[in-house]
């Protein structure tokens, strides 16, 4: 049980937290055990961090620091694309967990594909950290439509969730319904497209018949759909709790549609050229 300020997403009856609280940049690490704090203590249940982002010690710090119940919060972690290979896996795992001083994550994720080792061996080593009790639901990060049918064929384990990149500005369609056929979530990384989508007239005059902010409107456009999940990083207090503030209104049908018809803006902020798999077309 997650107590969590936001509902939840179900995947084969493991329920997430569908806000989640983001950690990939703290422009100021000395405050970034603070900030998870209070998000954890605004009512977040789920955390969003990877091996990557450098910030594993610091959502480990702050657990201590609240004095959270383990049960009570849902850590989501990733191993990077030069680990691939099963023993580089299972050695990243290892670290993530002694960074934070965990005995498992709720979820652990491939954070990029890797064209160069064999998918089969990388979900292998994602597999059997689940069965060693490391990691309770496993998942992929950044895989397009291709990938995601080859790693659901691949793996002998439900697939928990896809996390891609997924805002007002771009078109997820295809990717979200080769998730649904093995009913895999999709969460959304740079959900408020670093702030780019708040400046959107449309969301800016469906955020004031609500009286929420844009940030809110754009969160709630998310979750609304079906099976999506969020992971919204927040530098202040008062963005943090913003954004989890979502349960007292909901968008109507033609305020949905408005906001779907904002991706022909075809946005994608997270391309790193090094590490991205050829996109889908929208
Ligand atoms: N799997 C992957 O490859 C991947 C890639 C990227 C990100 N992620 C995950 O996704 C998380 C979120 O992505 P992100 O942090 O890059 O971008 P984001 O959540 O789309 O944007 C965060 C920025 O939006 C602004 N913001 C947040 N709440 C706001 C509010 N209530 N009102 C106004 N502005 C607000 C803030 O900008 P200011 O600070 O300028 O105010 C904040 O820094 C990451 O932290 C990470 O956990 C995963």
């Amino acid at each position: 049980m997650f107590s969590s300020a936001s509902p939840t997403v179900s995947v084969s009856g493991v329920n997430i937290p569908s806000i989640g609280y983001g950690t990939m940049l703290f422009p100021e690490p000395e405050k970034a055990v603070t900030l998870i704090s209070e998000a954890i203590k605004s009512g977040y249940g789920h955390i969003d961090t990877a091996r990557k982002y450098g910030t594993e010690k610091w959502v480990g710090e702050a657990l201590r620091f609240t004095g959270v119940g383990r049960e009570n919060i849902w850590i989501t972690t990733k191993v990077t694309e030069e680990n691939a290979k099963a023993d580089d896996f299972a050695r990243s795992v290892y670290k993530s967990l002694q960074t934070m001083q965990l005995n498992y994550v709720d979820l652990l994720l491939i954070h990029w594909p890797q064209p160069k080792i064999p998918l089969s061996e990388t979900i292998g080593a994602l597999i059997k950290a689940k069965q060693d009790g490391l990691a309770k639901n496993i998942g992929i990060s950044n895989f397009t439509v291709d990938l995601i049918h080859k790693a659901a064929q691949i793996s002998s384990e439900q697939l928990f969730t896809n996390q891609v990149e997924y805002h007002p500005y771009i078109n997820q369609d295809k990717v979200i319904q080769a998730c649904k056929k093995y009913g895999i979530s999709v969460t959304c990384h740079v959900p408020l497209a670093r702030g780019v989508v708040l400046k959107d007239p449309e969301i800016i005059k469906i955020a004031k018949s609500h009286q929420k902010s844009p940030a809110q409107v754009t969160l709630k456009w998310l979750i609304q759909q079906e099976n999506i999940i969020a992971v919204p990083r927040a530098l202040s207090v008062d963005q943090i709790k913003e954004n989890i503030s979502l349960a007292d209104f909901s968008l109507s049908d033609e305020q949905m549609d408005t906001i779907s018809k904002l991706r022909s803006k075809n946005l994608r902020i997270v391309d790193p050229e090094v590490r991205r798999p050829v996109w889908d077309l929208p």
